[in-house]
């Protein structure tokens, strides 16, 4: 694009908290769109601010665990009510009152509003001006190249380090962050195993390069499923799910495991006195196991690293990335709540209606 729009008026739509989600998935109760007016007139625009139109949204479940109006766990604010939602995402300059941003730039966000446009200031974008080149799809910035490639990274470099020959053990693994752990452990030497909820899923997951995977739905428990997969035990278990799944890998877990906790997709619906406890937590002396939990948004200062080598995997096809694509942003309801089932797989994300 490059040149400025002629429009002067622009209708938008955004997503808001109309209510707190204590429990259970949120409806639209509590998630409700909204239309708004941005004028690109130039007295309008905030000194320092830059109008965008949003391309495309990143759906994570730590959304939903910022919508209960309590911290229970993951320490981030949660959203107010009447409070537009944001979500990491990528859009376009369309007018700059900001001299390191020009029309027609493609600014990522990790903090961009689930909306069709929006007037932010810079310290929002805070990874400048993508480039969108051959050999790397544009979705890729969502997934591979962002949240969900970057908790994995962060996972298995920075926390964890599981060595060559290690047995790993992944938990919603045709997920976006499961997705890329396994083929990071692989890249690694390591013999990787998945779980996850659908047999299509298995099916991807070996695609992709897992050793084997099993369906948890289909198990008859998961305890004889980790007898059957995982038969040299675990060394290096990533957690995405929590609850009844961690506690049956404790029960499997070598001398020294590392366990990394993620996330906990399986409890964030409940309040947390209805979580599951884990019940063999004692393992962990008997085996001297370390489980640690981390927020990838606490470690961003390797974001640079990261990107660089993920980048260069893509090129080298050593890493790919699925996803779900929803489209329009009135989608956001349906695919927040959809990353509750086992309906999706790779990296669930929103594109706009609006034209790159
Ligand atoms: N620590 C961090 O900084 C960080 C950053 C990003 C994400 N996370 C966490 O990483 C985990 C995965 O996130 P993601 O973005 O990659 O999501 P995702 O795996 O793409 O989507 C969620 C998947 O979880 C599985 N799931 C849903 N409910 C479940 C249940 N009750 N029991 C077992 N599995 C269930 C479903 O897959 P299947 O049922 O088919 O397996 C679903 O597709 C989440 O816990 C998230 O909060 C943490």
């Amino acid at each position: 694009m490059g040149s400025q729009e002629k429009v002067e008026t622009i209708e938008s739509r955004e997503w808001y908290l109309a209510a707190h989600a204590p429990e259970g998935v949120p409806t639209s109760d509590h998630l409700k769109l909204r239309t708004f007016s941005i004028s690109l007139a130039d007295e309008s625009i905030h000194e320092n601010h830059v109008v965008v139109k949003i391309l495309y949204i990143s759906v994570d479940p730590y959304l939903r665990a910022i919508m209960t109006g309590i911290d229970d766990g993951l320490c981030l604010p949660q959203f107010q009510i009447n409070q537009v939602i944001f979500s990491y995402g990528i859009g376009r300059v369309i007018r700059s009152k900001e001299s390191n941003y020009s029309g027609g730039d493609f600014v990522p966000s990790p903090v961009m509003p689930v909306a069709e446009y929006s007037m932010v200031q810079p310290s929002q974008l805070r990874f400048k001006n993508i480039d969108p080149g051959p050999g790397i799809p544009f979705t890729d910035y969502l997934s591979t190249l962002g949240v969900a490639g970057y908790a994995a990274w962060v996972a298995l470099k920075m926390i964890g380090n599981p060595k060559p020959g290690s047995n790993v053990f992944i938990s919603a693994a045709a997920g976006g962050v499961g997705m890329h752990a396994g083929q990071l452990a692989k890249l690694k030497g390591c013999n990787v195993i998945g779980s996850t909820g659908t047999d299509e899923k298995v099916e991807l997951l070996k695609e992709i390069g897992y050793d084997d995977a099993f369906n948890y739905n289909a198990s008859e428990s998961f305890d004889a499923a980790l007898s059957k997969y995982c038969p040299d035990g675990i060394d290096f278990y990533l957690d995405n799910v929590g609850g009844k799944m961690l506690e049956a890998v404790l029960n499997h877990v070598n001398h020294k495991a590392h366990i990394v906790l993620c996330g906990m997709i399986s409890q964030y619906n409940k309040v947390w006195k209805e979580r599951d406890g884990i019940r063999n937590l004692l393992n962990m002396v008997g085996k001297e196991v370390k489980m640690e939990g981390y927020l990838m948004s606490s470690l961003d200062h390797r974001f640079g690293d990261f990107t660089k080598e993920m980048e260069t995997y893509i090129k080298q096809g050593k890493i790919i990335s699925k996803h779900v694509i929803y489209n329009g942003i009135e989608s956001f309801l349906e695919s927040l709540g959809s990353m509750f089932s086992s309906s999706n797989i790779g990296k669930v994300l929103i594109q706009s209606r609006n034209k790159i």
